[in-house]
């Protein structure tokens, strides 16, 4: 940047609870429109008393936001309603949110004020995922989320009648649950970088479902290993496999784009093999594979997928000192199902509430 040339400061907020790819790529647009990008982040208590109790706790979640690779610098407790005193405290030029509708617990626009200053922008939001949708995915406990299709459109048809919500009226911002990948996606939140002469080149794979806090430690420990931290993914089958039940929650091409999103990841494989064979070592110039504290899984024909690396004085055990996995997660919902499944309908409604105002307010506009 020349000298002259005033850095632009972007600010975003939000609950970033169950951090997803649509979070990441709010984020990313929001970068594009400054040079520097705060996030704040509200606490437990906020979103408790205007959106019901979030998944993840406020330190877990202000984590999951410093980990995103456009993100400069994270606010703890930032207020719900955005004020124009918020955006001076950090000197910052103006909001941004997705094309969705964010209210108070009373209904009342959260971004009502910087609007009225004329200090808003609007990124797009990332259809066919939401927070509440994956709450749904796995209160549903259906191994066919990820059989692209027609079953599958049928299967979360169902799924959000026996959520209670009629799928005839689900609101036009959030309702939508099926996320189409492109290609452009993986070209927008890839680096494009390939390791440079002399990086060491760490390897780890793994499902990373749902991606949390766990894998989030975990990354940054195998990153620290090395230059270049290159993630395999395994294939949805493989990982239904290992995992069983309703595994994998998010598809493959869901967990590239969380796993894509992290700022310690370099290079995602698009379904690595299980075993981690000398050819594929020879291939990205591996020259340590890691592996966590979590078991190992063997499966049919595969008793240690590590057993190359080992072989050959190339394995490294680490400790993410971190004890949440993707089925602890899943549990927490369970847990707290009925609460989550109240928490969804009311958004709902209360979106559904304000887009019927609006469409109405549009029509007698053009009258
Ligand atoms: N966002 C997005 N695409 C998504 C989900 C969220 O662009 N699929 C954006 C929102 O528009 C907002 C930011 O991410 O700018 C933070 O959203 P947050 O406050 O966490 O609420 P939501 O994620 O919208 O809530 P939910 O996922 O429960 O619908
Ligand atoms: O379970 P999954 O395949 O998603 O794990 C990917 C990698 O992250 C594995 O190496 C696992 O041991 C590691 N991990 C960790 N700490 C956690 C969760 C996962 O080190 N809490």
């Amino acid at each position: 940047m020349t000298e002259n040339k005033k850095q632009i400061r972007v600010w975003c907020d939000g609950c970033y609870d169950m951090v997803h790819f649509g979070h990441a790529n709010s984020l990313r647009q929001a970068k594009a429109l400054g040079d520097y990008l705060i996030v704040g982040v509200h606490t437990d208590e906020e979103i408790t008393k205007h959106k019901g109790p979030p998944v993840f706790t406020e330190e877990e979640r202000y984590k999951m936001v410093r980990g995103i690779k456009w993100v400069d610098e994270v606010v703890e407790g930032a207020p719900y309603v955005t004020t124009l005193e918020t955006l001076d405290k950090y000197n910052c030029d103006f909001c941004v949110h997705g094309d969705d509708i964010t209210m108070t617990a009373d209904g009342i626009d959260t971004y009502h004020l910087v609007k009225a200053a004329g200090r808003y922008k609007e990124v797009q939001r990332t259809q066919g995922v939401s927070t509440t949708d994956l709450v749904g995915r796995m209160l549903l406990l259906t191994r066919q989320h990820f059989q692209r299709g027609a079953q599958e459109y049928e299967v979360r048809r169902e799924s959000s009648s026996s959520m209670g919500q009629d799928s005839a009226a689900r609101s036009p911002w959030t309702g939508c649950s099926q996320f189409l990948p492109t290609t452009q996606k993986i070209i927008n939140f890839s680096d494009g970088k390939s390791p440079k002469p002399g990086d060491k080149i760490v390897y780890v794979a793994g499902a990373f479902d749902l991606f949390h806090v766990g894998h989030l430690d975990f990354l940054e420990q195998a990153r620290a290993e090395g230059d270049y931290l290159i993630v395999g993914l395994h294939t949805d089958p493989v990982v239904n496999q290992y995992r069983g039940s309703n595994y994998p929650i998010m598809n493959l091409h869901e967990r590239v784009l969380s796993v894509l999103a992290c700022k310690y990841v370099s290079e995602v494989v698009i379904g690595a093999p299980l075993p981690v064979t000398k050819e594929l070592m020879d291939h990205f110039k591996v020259d340590i594979v890691c592996h966590g504290q979590t078991p190992v899984h063997p499966v049919e024909g595969v008793i240690d997928p590590y057993a190359e690396p080992k072989r050959l004085g190339k394995f490294k055990l680490l400790d993410s000192f971190n004890t949440m996995t993707t089925e602890k997660l899943v549990e927490r919902i369970i847990v707290h199902r009925w609460e989550y499944e109240a928490r969804n309908l009311k958004k709902e409604k209360k979106e559904l509430a304000a887009y019927e105002a609006y469409t109405k307010a549009k029509g007698e506009e053009m009258m």
